[in-house]
């Protein structure tokens, strides 16, 4: 039965977060404070997470998209990466921070996977700092370099902008695009922050962003299916591209493609679900195939119709993005 919701929408892509823990700890997603994790027997195992995908890949499942936290901080990744790709996912990816890449981007690349998303805020290192409050700008590039190095394709690079903090280098990152003949995404903050400190005014629009940048070097749009959240466009005159991701100036709900699964085997229909629902009951009480799938459609059928961000009363989920996955 191919995961349709009630609204007609197919869902094709999975994202599977393998992990709330990270190495970062950047503003817009964690807490300077200490934060829980989820004790380790929550976790699927590996085994877990492969029966899920089958049973999703039967189901219409064509893209997935292995997030965390941070993926890489999850001991075996790579040969879950393998095994995934052994299930028949055509389009295989992930997105990380990029501080373990250099050393681990050729045994990704030999397990299947097919592209990768490198998030990356700053190219200043001290503002970098600040950011993921980290030390690890050389780090980041040099998995940058890595994954341009190697065969995966395309390279996406993921800012967060967030104004007052790295709004004042949307033009840095569309020379760093043009520079590297890269994909330069910007991404709207949305109140997914653990410290809940997102207003709306901290929020860059792409419409911003495309002016800006539109100024300095005329863009051309690129086709995009209508699934994909980011509006494309290439340089009139030269090599990259950027990408917009507007969830909250505009939201592109209505032909979202997407279901996540959490590290501790919760379904989540939407990013801003107020609820998520419980999977590893089901795999650990001795479900077969047909029954987690039947529960999966009936989930996903109730797939609600778009966040609420921009409407009166609006609630952030109780979970947040490194317990989500992006
Ligand atoms: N708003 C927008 N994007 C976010 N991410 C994490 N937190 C937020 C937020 N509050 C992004 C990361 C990464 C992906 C996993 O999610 O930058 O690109
Ligand atoms: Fe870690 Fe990504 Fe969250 Fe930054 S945004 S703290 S890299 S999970």
């Amino acid at each position: 039965m191919p995961l349709i919701d009630k609204f007609g929408r197919q869902i094709t892509d999975l994202r599977i977060s393998v992990t709330d823990r990270c190495n970062f700890r950047c503003v817009y997603c964690r807490s300077a404070r200490p934060e829980h994790h989820m004790p380790s027997d929550d976790l699927l195992s590996w085994d877990e997470h492969e029966r899920l995908v089958k049973i999703l890949v039967a189901m219409g499942i064509r893209k997935v998209r292995v997030t965390g936290g941070e993926p890489l901080v999850r001991a075996g990744v790579e040969d879950f990466i393998a095994r995934l790709k052994a299930l028949g996912v055509r389009d295989l990816s992930m997105t990380t921070n990029g501080h373990l890449l250099a050393e681990r981007c050729d045994r990704l690349v030999a397990a299947g996977m097919d592209r990768i998303n490198i998030s990356l805020d700053s190219l200043d290192r001290e503002k970098f700092e600040r950011v993921t409050r980290t030390k690890a700008f050389d780090q980041v590039i040099a998995g940058i370099d890595a994954a341009q190095a190697s065969r995966l394709r395309p390279v996406k690079i993921n800012a967060v902008l967030v104004r007052g903090l790295n709004d004042d280098e949307v033009e840095a990152f569309a020379a760093f695009a043009r520079d590297r003949n890269l994909i330069m995404r910007f991404i709207e903050f949305m109140p997914l922050d653990a410290d809940r400190a997102w207003t709306r005014d901290m929020v860059v629009t792409g419409a911003e962003v495309h002016r800006r940048i539109s100024e300095r070097w005329p863009l051309v749009p690129v086709v995009h299916e209508r699934s994909e959240t980011a509006r494309k466009y290439r340089f009139a005159d030269g090599r990259g591209e950027i990408g917009l991701i507007s969830p909250v100036s505009q939201p592109f709900c209505g032909f979202c493609s997407r279901i996540r699964l959490t590290a501790d085997g919760k379904l989540r229909t939407c990013l801003f679900s107020k609820e998520d629902h419980d999977l590893k009951s089901l795999l650990r009480g001795g479900a077969t195939d047909r029954e987690i799938g039947d529960e999966i459609l009936s989930i996903v059928s109730e797939k609600e119709k778009g966040h609420r961000i921009n409407e009166p009363g609006f609630m952030p989920p109780s979970r947040t993005m490194v317990s989500i996955g992006g």
